[in-house]
C-alpha cells in the first residue's frame, strides 16, 4: 500500500475525492443599516453585513467560483412578533438583500431560509399553539406564503429549515400557483435537534429568545433510519435537493442518503462545527488549515454533492490559487 503513498505526485494521481469551489454554498448574515459590519463573537471571523456589504460578498463569491449564497437575516427587534408577520413583508431584510444581489447583476444563485425563527419573539421556527408546542399546520401555511414572498423577490432556491411535516408539498404548490415554477427547493430534510447551532442563533439574534428547545420538530440525534424517511418524504413532495444538518457529526447520515437516493444531497457544516475547528486551532490543539481541509474533504468522501460552509469564500479562493 505504501508504494502508492511515496510521493506527492503519486498521491495526487490516486486521490479519490477533491474539493472544488463549486462544492460550496456560502451562508451570509444580514443586518440593517448602511456600511455596517458586525462581527459575531461566537463565530470567529464571521460578520453580519448590511445589504451593501452582502452585495459585495456575493460578488466576491461569484468571482471565486461559488455557485450560491444562502441568506439569513438578523431582524430588528421591533419587527419580531408572536405571529412572525415580518416574514411575509415583501420589503423585509432578506427580500431587500435578494433584490440587491439580483439588481447588481451578479451571476450567483441566491438561496433563502424558509423558517420563522428570525421573526418570532419566542425564537421558534413556527407558530405556537395554546399549549406552547409548535403548531404544524398553521406554520406550514405561513411558510408557504413566506417562500412565495422570497421567490417574488428573486430567490432562486428556497430552503425550508423548519422541519414541519408537509411543508415541501405546500411550498411547491404555492410556488406553482404563484407562477414560480422555476424556483427550486432545497429541503433541510434531516435536520437534527443539535447543540451545534449556538453561534448561528447568536448571529440571527434568536438564541436568547428561545423558550425551551426544538426537539418537538427537529430530529433526535440518536436516529439514523428516520433520516431516510424524512428524505424520502421530501423528495416525494417535490424537493429538488435535500440536506443533512449538522454535517460533520452526521457524515454517516450523509453517506446513507447519498447511497439510497438519486437526489443531490447537501450537508451543512454548522456554526458549532465551524467553532469546533476554529476554537480547537485557537487553543493550539491542531493546525487550523489542515483540520479545515480534512473536515471539508470528509464531506465529499461521505458522498455530499455540496457543502454549506462559513469557510466557503476562503477555501474557494485557496482552491483557485
Ligand atoms: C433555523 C436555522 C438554524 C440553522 C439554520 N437555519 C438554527 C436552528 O434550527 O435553530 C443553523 C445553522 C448553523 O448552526 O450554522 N431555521
Amino acid at each position: 500500500m505504501r508504494r502508492r503513498r511515496q510521493a506527492p505526485w503519486m498521491r495526487e494521481m490516486v486521490r479519490e475525492h477533491r474539493l472544488h469551489p463549486s462544492d460550496f454554498i456560502w451562508p451570509l448574515f444580514i443586518c440593517e443599516g448602511e456600511g455596517e459590519e458586525q462581527p459575531i463573537a461566537s463565530l470567529r471571523g464571521v460578520s453580519r453585513w448590511s445589504i451593501d456589504g452582502i452585495v459585495e460578498r456575493a460578488k466576491e463569491a461569484a468571482d471565486a467560483g461559488i455557485p450560491a449564497v444562502a441568506l439569513f437575516p438578523n431582524t430588528a427587534d421591533k419587527d419580531r412578533s408572536e405571529d412572525a408577520r415580518e416574514a411575509l413583508n415583501p420589503d423585509n431584510l432578506v427580500c431587500r438583500a435578494v433584490r440587491g444581489i439580483k439588481d447588481a447583476g451578479i451571476e450567483i444563485g441566491v438561496m433563502t431560509d424558509v423558517a420563522l425563527d428570525p421573526y418570532t419573539s419566542h425564537g421558534h421556527d413556527g407558530l405556537l399553539a395554546e399549549d406552547g408546542s409548535v403548531d404544524n399546520d398553521a406554520t406550514v401555511d405561513i411558510l408557504a406564503a413566506q417562500a412565495l414572498v422570497q421567490a417574488a423577490a428573486g430567490a432562486d432556491i428556497v430552503a425550508p429549515s423548519d422541519m414541519m411535516d408537509g411543508r415541501i408539498a405546500a411550498i411547491r404548490d404555492t410556488l406553482e400557483d404563484g407562477g414560480h415554477s422555476n424556483t427550486a427547493i432545497m429541503a433541510y430534510s434531516a435536520k437534527y435537534a443539535s447543540a451545534l447551532y449556538g453561534p448561528f442563533r447568536d448571529a440571527v439574534g434568536s438564541g436568547d429568545r428561545l423558550k425551551g428547545d426544538k426537539r418537538g420538530y427537529q430530529m433526535d440525534p440518536a436516529n439514523g433510519m428516520e433520516a431516510l424517511q424524512e428524505v424520502e418524504l421530501d423528495i416525494s413532495e417535490g424537493a429538488d435537493f435535500v440536506m443533512v444538518k449538522p454535517g460533520m457529526l452526521y457524515l454517516d447520515i450523509v453517506a446513507r442518503v447519498a447511497d439510497t437516493f438519486e437526489t443531490p444531497v447537501f450537508a451543512y457544516m454548522t456554526s458549532g462545527e465551524f467553532a469546533m475547528i476554529e476554537e480547537c486551532a485557537a487553543a493550539g490543539a491542531g493546525d487550523r488549515d489542515t483540520m479545515l481541509m480534512e473536515a471539508l474533504t470528509a464531506f465529499k468522501r461521505a458522498g455530499a454533492t455540496g457543502i454549506l460552509s462559513y469557510h466557503a469564500l476562503e477555501v474557494a479562493r485557496k482552491l483557485r490559487a
